[in-house]
């Protein structure tokens, strides 16, 4: 219970933007969950803290327990890290060498190396994308950040990676703490303070039929 309750504080000092007016009522983690850019190059993750992270993957749900995912964890003076780093787009290469860490996700989409092999699992996008959220939760409950991120040229790490053909390389996942926005430039600093908005439940949710 202490240790809980030592957490909220924590996140509560830490979160700069949420909760948002409508995020008000969630649970921790997810209320003070957001996508931070600007990240203390000088921390770094322990390998506990990055199995730990892993793990939280490894026990997302998916469809007949397929678990049809793939990590590839990237840490700074790694030469993952570097492969990474260098097919970085020109927006995403201000703020990701930064964090203490970056998971790649990849997911298991075609069940032989052929073009035309049968689909792996009609849900294996959906599956990874669910591990990535546990992950990325998992890291605010441990009072890191964590910011999703798709803009690096797939094609260029996934060769560099040697990530097979039944597999698709989707996302990277960076994870870290807060820096001083005095370290890095106005641009990026800025990240950090964009509104955060969503659309509203009407527009998306249906409590019958469809209608437009
Ligand atoms: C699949 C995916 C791709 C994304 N790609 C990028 C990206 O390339 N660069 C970036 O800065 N943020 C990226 N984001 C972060 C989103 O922009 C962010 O989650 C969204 O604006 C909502 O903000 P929030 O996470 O702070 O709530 C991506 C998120 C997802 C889920």
């Amino acid at each position: 219970m202490i240790r809980g309750a030592i957490l909220r504080d924590v996140i509560e000092e830490q979160h700069e933007q949420a909760p948002q007016p409508s995020a008000a009522g969630l649970a921790e983690p997810m209320r003070s969950r957001w996508s931070a850019s600007v990240y203390d190059d000088r921390h770094r993750l322990t390998d506990t803290e990055v199995e730990t992270l892993l793990r939280a993957a490894q026990w997302a749900p998916s469809a007949g327990n397929s678990q049809p995912w793939l990590f590839f964890v990237c840490v700074p003076g790694t030469a993952n890290h570097d492969r990474l780093v260098a097919t970085l787009s020109r927006g995403n290469s201000s703020w990701v060498p930064r964090a203490s860490g970056v998971f790649l996700t990849a997911a298991h989409v075609h069940s032989g190396e052929d073009a035309d092999a049968p689909a792996y699992s009609d849900y294996a996008l959906y599956d990874v994308g669910q591990a990535a959220a546990h992950l990325t939760l998992q890291a605010r409950s441990m009072g890191l950040h964590a910011h999703q991120f798709a803009g690096f040229d797939h094609h260029v790490l996934a060769e560099s990676l040697g990530v097979p053909a039944t597999h698709r390389l989707l996302t990277g996942i960076a994870v870290g703490v807060a820096g001083d926005p005095g370290d890095v430039d106005e641009r990026t600093a800025a990240r950090d303070h964009r509104d955060r908005e969503r659309r509203p439940l009407e527009e998306w949710v249906r409590h019958g039929r469809y209608e437009a």
